[in-house]
């Protein structure tokens, strides 16, 4: 690490700071990317010894280089974890967390508002694993003591909820869970290791997909997997059994990400609930799901135990044919359409929570929308959703007057 005297320092100027060692690298500020499968050894003896396995240390390339470590030692005191793993996607770093803890005739409980290919783990090679699901109601908070089984070994939590944004109440499923033993398990990609430690909220592995914000500008897939210090060893194996690591290059994108992980987010929060606050006042729209906007019903616990918004968000349009939603989202020109989320430019696609959702009806049953927020101008942003409803409109009009 670069040198810092011992002082505590704050974690906008921690992510400038981590996982730098210039003085080992010939005085270059970033750590290099280590390209390496076969790592040589010395001796006989040092062969040896480095069998042991020590965490950060090379060993043979699936394991980690230097880069590796660089980044992982970052996401883990960022996030206030114990250590970190770096999975070659956001999808194998879930997979590896539900992997460590459960076994045939294990019982999951899982949030309903999780990713959607969260849900399919569950739903598909969980049940084929042997291992049984209830999905719960993201609202459930404490009384999710009443889903716990005598088998129930993980609880699965997203927060906010994939597509509906609803925030969950983290500590008080994380005391139910401790109480029968339960591992409890926190996809915390919408806040990024920056804006919530789910590790003070008592989880116990945290799931990130880097792919997001960490890596920052939508060039590399990443997911990283950060623990704490009991559930180590059971993280670690899985990370060794999987053989799903991210690659070194990767791993140096997502580490020159964590640099400006601050500041995008700063900007990018700020541009979305603008958006958002804006999207509320147009007759188009029936609902804006965010939690960072008082009137949203996760706005108290966003406050209590997230320090900042991201800019996802969700948006409830008023009954409006798909149609005219896809008229909307072709005539937008800064908002791109594709799916993951957490780069430097602004999206918007349709979502469908009412096609995925099972401890309730979802309404309404037409599209909703899901916008990111990018670096842009926020007024030009507006400007392109004002256009977008004009189109919007001009359709819904056309689709009106052909059924007349
Ligand atoms: C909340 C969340 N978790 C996990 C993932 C999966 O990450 P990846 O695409 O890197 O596999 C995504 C991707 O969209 C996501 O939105």
């Amino acid at each position: 690490m670069a040198k810092t005297s011992g002082k505590t320092l704050k974690n906008e100027t921690l992510l400038s700071v981590l996982g730098r060692d210039p003085e080992a690298y010939h005085g270059a500020v970033n750590v290099p990317v280590y390209h390496a499968s076969t790592i040589l050894y010395p001796s006989f003896a040092e062969l040896k010894k480095a069998e042991q396995r020590e965490y950060g240390k090379v060993f043979y390339g699936r394991h980690g280089t230097p880069t590796t470590f660089a980044l992982q030692d970052t996401v883990a005191e960022i996030e206030g974890g114990w250590r970190s793993f770096a999975f070659g996607s956001g999808k194998a770093a879930i997979l590896a967390s539900l992997l460590a803890f459960l076994e045939n005739g294990d019982h999951l409980l899982m949030v309903d508002s999780a990713y959607g290919p969260s849900r399919q783990l569950a739903k598909g090679l969980f049940s084929r694993l042997g291992v049984k699901h209830t999905f719960y109601d993201p609202l459930i908070g404490a009384g999710i003591k009443k889903l716990i089984q005598s088998n129930t070994k993980v609880i699965f939590t997203e927060a906010p909820g994939s597509l509906t944004f609803e925030m969950q109440d983290i500590p008080a499923i994380s005391k139910a869970a401790h109480l029968t033993g339960a591992k409890v398990i926190m996809d915390n990609t919408w806040a990024s290791p920056f804006l919530c430690n789910p590790f003070a909220l008592g989880v116990d592995v945290s799931v990130q997909a880097g792919t997001k914000y960490i890596v920052g500008h939508s060039d590399a897939m990443l997911g990283m997997v950060t623990t704490n210090k009991e559930c180590f060893s059971a993280i670690e194996q899985v990370f060794d059994d999987l053989g799903a690591s991210a690659s070194p290059d990767d791993c140096y994108l997502a580490l020159r990400g964590m640099r400006t992980l601050a500041l995008r987010l700063e900007r990018q929060g700020r541009t979305g609930l603008q958006l958002a606050e804006w999207l509320a006042g147009r007759r188009e729209v029936s609902r804006v799901l965010h939690p960072a906007l008082k009137e949203d019903p996760g706005y108290k616990i966003w406050r209590r135990d997230f320090t900042g918004t991201s800019g996802l968000f969700g948006v409830v349009l008023n009954p409006v044919p798909e149609k005219a939603v896809a008229a909307m989202l072709d005539g937008l020109e800064l908002f791109g359409m594709g799916y993951s989320w957490g780069g430097y430019e602004s999206l918007a696609i349709p979502t469908y929570p009412h096609k995925i959702r099972e401890t309730r009806n979802w309404d309404p049953d037409y599209p909703c929308l899901r916008i990111h927020a990018g670096v842009e101008n926020p007024e030009d942003l507006i400007s392109d959703l004002r256009n977008g409803f004009e189109c919007l409109n001009k359709a819904k009009r056309k689709s009106k007057k052909r059924s007349s």
